[in-house]
């Protein structure tokens, strides 16, 4: 008997949430200790990149882990982080530092730090303090990253505790001429240090898609007034989009970059903040006090860094572009083929495609919602048939490993149809 005393994210301590014990994972595959072979359609948790168990990875870490496994990173550099800076800066070329952190929400957190440190040690009376986000937002779950979250009842026990956020809608044509006067109202204040986003596609709230026009507008706008801009992309960071980094969809750069998730292949903890040399100018200073006071335990680990370089080796191979390439319009087929299908029009709200990411919204009687009653159902259909989706409510969705091969998609797409179709 397993399962007494851990307690599982996302996971109600109630009966009938028993965890399924994994005992191995190879390619797109979990096993499961009764000998089922699980199809992880998800790169659980959008992290496995390159699939389970990579041989590359795995052995970088081997070697990695028999050289130097961890130093203090205060004070002290080794070659697996700096080669992974230097690699990060060479794909992100505006960017200019790097600081490392172990995942999502650190990530988010040091950027939101930055920016305010930024301001205050430019100017101890005169601070911006006021962040901007748009409502849907994910940003993960320590107190910071909650704040910039949409308010949602995943937040609800700790609202009053969260520092005030300006929540702007997320653009649509519909409603662009007010999102944009309203972000110029907050902007205008000269009160707000940073305007965080999720580029193109906001994740956990549904994978809704938006327009990468109005996101550079609404950058043009902040950067008018000397904001900062985050862009957070944790999910579609490492080819989740068309592009490697979706901020490549943008005309105006953002100034921070945040990385995480599929940065090491889904083998190990790690995450990197990345910003711009006029963001980390106020901190060149001998005044002890406007250090960034800001650091983890196992911040930069030798172990993670050697996973990530050799995750990024793969993820800039031809092999892996074509693959991603492939996924893409396999999805965008799949996407066609649904909406041409008039028996399904009532069943469907909305089909969206993003690169490898796939997500189809149901048209339910509750409204679209994390806690929408069909989550559960989704959830269990389809582990029952071995595949691994974990629905956002109502919305199915897949963003796979990127070595999923034509035929495992289409066993997934049928699956999805199949559960239309009943
Ligand atoms: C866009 C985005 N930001 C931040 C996070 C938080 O990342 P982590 O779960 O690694 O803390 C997530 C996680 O899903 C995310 O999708």
């Amino acid at each position: 008997m397993i399962e007494q005393n851990i307690w599982h994210p996302f996971t109600p301590l109630a009966e009938g949430y028993d965890p399924l014990e994994i005992v191995k994972a190879n390619g797109m595959y979990i096993y499961t200790k009764d000998e089922r072979k699980i199809l992880d359609a998800v790169s659980s948790w959008w992290v496995n990149i390159h699939g389970h168990a990579n041989k590359k990875i795995a052995d970088a870490i081997s070697e990695q882990a028999h050289s130097l496994e961890h130093v203090i990173f205060a004070g002290f550099t080794h070659q697996p982080a700096e080669e992974l800076a230097k690699s990060l800066i060479e794909l992100l070329p505006s960017m200019n530092k790097v600081f490392f952190s172990d995942d999502g929400s650190t990530a988010i957190e040091v950027a939101l730090k930055i920016c305010l440190q930024h301001f205050h040690n430019k100017n101890k009376d005169k601070t911006r303090t006021k962040i901007i986000a748009i409502e849907g937002a994910y940003h993960g779950d320590t107190f910071g990253a909650m704040a910039v979250c949409d308010r949602t009842p995943f937040n609800a026990s700790f609202n009053s505790l969260l520092f005030d956020v300006e929540f702007i809608p997320r653009p649509t044509e519909e409603n662009w001429m007010e999102v944009k006067e309203k972000f110029i109202q907050i902007v205008k204040t000269g009160e707000v240090a940073a305007f965080i986003f999720e580029p193109i596609i906001q994740g956990a709230g549904g994978m809704q898609t938006y327009s990468p026009k109005h996101l550079d507008e609404l950058i043009k706008l902040a950067h008018n007034k000397n904001t900062f801009c985050i862009a957070d992309e944790i999910m579609t960071g490492f080819g989740r989009t068309d592009h490697l980094f979706a901020s490549e969809y943008l005309q105006e750069k953002p100034d921070l970059i945040c990385l995480s998730k599929g940065i090491t292949g889904g083998f190990l903890p790690l995450a990197v903040t990345l910003c711009t040399k006029e963001v980390a100018q106020p901190f060149y200073d001998n005044d002890i006090l406007k250090t960034f006071f800001h650091g983890h335990s196992y911040t930069g680990n030798p172990i993670a860094c050697a996973a990530a370089n050799a995750s990024l080796e793969i993820l800039l191979s031809d092999e892996c572009f074509q693959n991603r390439k492939r996924i893409a319009e396999k999805h965008n087929n799949f996407a066609k083929q649904i909406n041409s299908n008039n028996k399904l029009k009532d069943k469907i709200l909305e089909v969206r495609t993003c690169g490898t990411i796939f997500a189809l919204e149901l048209r339910t009687e509750e409204q679209t919602s994390y806690f929408n009653e069909w989550r559960k159902n989704i959830y269990n259909y389809f582990l029952d048939k071995n595949i691994l989706l974990r629905p956002l409510g109502n919305v199915i969705y897949m963003i796979p490993p990127y070595i999923i091969t034509d035929e495992e998609l289409d066993l997934v797409y049928n699956e999805i149809l199949n559960f239309l179709e009943k």
